[in-house]
């Protein structure tokens, strides 16, 4: 009984691999290492290669046993998705359609899903709920409401009958407890890594992009989820799945709000630095606020945020500030 974690050499997926292995699984990593490192997949057997190598996926299953998969593997820069989205359409829905094919073959019939608070793009109303409307706003969240889709699809085939629970994740930040693993700022635009690039390298100063959104500060407001807290959600995914749940989509979120500016001050606090930023233009696309209406995850998968922001950001902090070249040598 082994869980195959596609991408599990990433931000996100090297947590979850932690979490799984924490809760007695056996994992093998599947990823191109194209943007994961091969560092973060700490104890679990990594095997370099693509999803969309069906020969290989089948060998997988067939040799290790495999009987759920979690599947992260793709790719995530919504800027980058509007500028290239064949790269977007056919990494992360082409390849993810010839893998659940070879899985439907091999009889792996559980599986967790990477998806993503994108989908919904500006919500109409807040907390957003897993039946609001989805009205994605990138290539990237397209990709993700697709393969929500495809798995919808696949959990009607009578013959392999494959369940899953997509997760929609809010804002993933933060760093492990124990200083392994984080969120390198080389490769990631996000507020947390970016706040975190503007205490601790003196080249460079944080842009904030918007100040008059119509929020009680002005900047932008997202609900932000404690990668650590994310990973437990995909272990109790797979125990909802095992214990036959039926197909899924929920929120991963905490339920509240904090602003850009809310972030940064408590950034100061805990880092005792003042984080230079300027104000700089909106950045398109950007809602103004979104958070998660996140009971179904409770109540379905008997999963709730256990962090808050000061745990994200102290972590994050002692993780940068001891990693100030991310994954790359010379720290
Ligand atoms: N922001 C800044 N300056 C920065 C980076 C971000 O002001 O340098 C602001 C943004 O404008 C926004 C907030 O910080 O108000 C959060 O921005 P992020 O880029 O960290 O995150 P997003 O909410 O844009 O997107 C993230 C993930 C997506 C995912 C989405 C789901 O990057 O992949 O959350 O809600 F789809």
């Amino acid at each position: 009984m082994t869980v195959l974690v596609t991408g599990g050499a990433g931000y996100i997926g090297a947590h979850t691999v932690r979490a799984l292995r924490s809760s007695g699984r056996k994992v093998v990593v599947l990823d191109t290492l194209e943007r994961g490192n091969r560092e973060a997949v700490i104890d679990a057997e990594l095997i370099v290669g693509d999803v969309a190598d069906q020969g290989l996926v089948a060998k997988i299953c067939g040799d290790k046993g495999v009987s759920s998969v979690i599947h992260f593997a793709a790719y995530k820069a919504v800027g980058e998705s509007m500028l290239e989205p064949e790269k977007y359409w056919n990494n992360n829905v082409a390849s993810t359609e010839k893998m659940l094919d070879v899985l439907t073959e091999q009889r792996v019939d559980k599986f967790v899903f990477s998806s993503s608070a994108a989908v919904y793009g500006t919500p109409l109303s807040m907390p957003v709920t897993e039946s609001d409307p989805t009205k994605p706003e990138s290539v990237y969240a397209e990709t993700k409401l697709a393969v929500e889709k495809l798995l919808g699809a696949f959990s009607q085939n009578t013959d392999c009958r494959l369940r899953s629970v997509s997760l929609r994740y809010f804002n993933a930040a933060g760093a492990s407890k124990d200083n392994r693993i984080g969120e390198d700022w080389s490769s990631s635009q996000n507020l947390v890594p970016q706040v975190m690039r503007a205490l601790l390298d003196k080249d460079f100063k944080l842009e904030i992009f918007g100040n008059d959104y119509p929020t009680p500060d002005g900047t932008g407001v997202r609900d932000y989820i404690h990668v650590e807290d994310l990973a437990v959600a995909h272990v109790k995914a797979l125990d909802y799945l095992e214990s036959g749940g039926e197909t899924l989509v929920c929120n991963i979120g905490t339920g509240s709000g904090t602003s850009v500016m809310q972030v940064i001050d408590l950034a100061e606090k805990i880092s005792r630095k003042k984080v230079p930023y300027r104000i700089a233009a909106r950045r398109a696309g950007d809602p103004i606020s979104v958070f998660a209406d996140a009971r179904l995850a409770e109540k379905k998968l008997g999963w709730k945020a256990a962090r808050g922001l000061p745990e994200i950001i102290e972590s994050a902090y002692e993780w940068h500030r001891t990693h100030p070249n991310g994954y790359r040598r010379g720290n």
